[in-house]
């Protein structure tokens, strides 16, 4: 392998820079070259290429978002798009890939290695944590610090007018967000959609809050969350049965997404972009490289995709315990 190129694809997340930085960084000390590939699997199709030196990623490993931008590309769902991606790449001496992403772009890069036998090697870069193989993703960590700082402040306001908030969270299908910022920022409740609680459980619980003397709270709900309704369906469903709460609303959003990355988040990142170049440089292909109990491991893309990263259980007890 001499020449590996790195893109980064699907939502965005804090520590994508980090690791671009990592790839970029590490082929420059095996003396390999490294191209950038812009906006994910949209900029190989078109072949919007940039080489890259170690200079050229100075003074990005504390920045959100990612200098090479991204794209969820419908072309590159298609064997023509995947075709022109390959001529690309082809053209352009490039011969390893590194993919920054989920499990879309990690689905993409599988099929690409199926039809082409192009090595690739994923990086998960989400903030949903919802990949299997790897304890964190990158930008969780960033999010979560994210959602607990907005938390506490909506706490400032909900004390101040004895509110209960619904705060709802990102994380797609996952509860990951939900549940660790929920217990971080101590909150009432917390509905993850792996967990149905049940609406009759919920007016129960806020029924004893108030009962023992609490006068303010928040219930964190993830956007995934399945009880049939959505977040402002909630808060009227709640205010019709228990009058007595004065409810608000607030959806963090896309801001859970941006911020400059957490410490663990870049370390994480420098650690994975290591080991993603050195593996590829080993002959290694068709593999995600995550952390898991502190070590980075690598795990076939396929398993990280397909398997399931379920939540800790203890939590939600953690999290009950808590609100008593
Ligand atoms: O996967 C990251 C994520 O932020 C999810 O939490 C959310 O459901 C989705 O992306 C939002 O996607 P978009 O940025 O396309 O609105």
């Amino acid at each position: 392998i001499k020449k590996i190129g790195v893109l980064t694809s699907g939502g965005d997340s804090p520590g994508m820079n980090a690791a671009i930085r990592s790839v970029v960084r590490t082929c420059a000390y095996h003396n390999i070259e490294c191209i950038g590939i812009y906006r994910g699997y949209q900029g190989m199709i078109e072949g919007d290429f940039k080489e890259m030196g170690p200079r050229s990623v100075n003074n990005i490993v504390n920045k959100g978002g990612t200098i090479l931008k991204s794209a969820r590309s419908k072309e590159f769902m298609t064997k023509e798009g995947r075709q022109k991606a390959h001529q690309n790449l082809v053209s352009a001496g490039v011969d390893a890939l590194v993919v920054i992403g989920g499990d879309g772009s990690f689905t993409g890069a599988e099929v690409f290695n199926e039809e082409y036998g192009f090595p690739v090697m994923g990086i998960p870069g989400t903030i949903d944590n919802d990949i299997f193989g790897t304890s964190h993703t990158l930008g969780y960590d960033t999010a979560l610090n994210t959602v607990v700082e907005c938390i506490d402040k909506i706490r400032d306001t909900a004390s101040s007018h004895n509110r209960l908030f619904f705060v709802e969270v990102m994380g797609r299908d996952a509860g990951h967000i939900a549940l660790n910022a929920g217990i971080g920022a101590g909150a009432e409740e917390i509905l993850i959609p792996e967990e149905d609680l049940g609406l009759d459980r919920l007016l129960e619980s806020l029924q004893k809050s108030k009962a023992s003397g609490k006068s303010s709270s928040i219930v964190v709900v993830a956007e995934g969350e399945k009880m049939g309704k959505n977040v402002f369906q909630l808060k009227d469903y709640i205010e019709e049965h228990l009058p007595e709460y004065d409810i608000r609303v607030s959806v963090l959003g896309h801001m859970q997404r941006g911020g400059s990355p957490s410490c663990y988040d870049r370390v994480l990142a420098s650690r994975l972009g290591v080991k993603a170049v050195e593996s590829l440089l080993e002959g290694k292909t068709n593999f995600m490289v995550g952390v898991l109990a502190d070590k980075i491991e690598l795990t076939p893309l396929e398993q990280a995709i397909k398997g399931h990263s379920e939540i800790d259980r203890e939590l939600l007890r953690v999290s009950d315990i808590m609100s008593t």
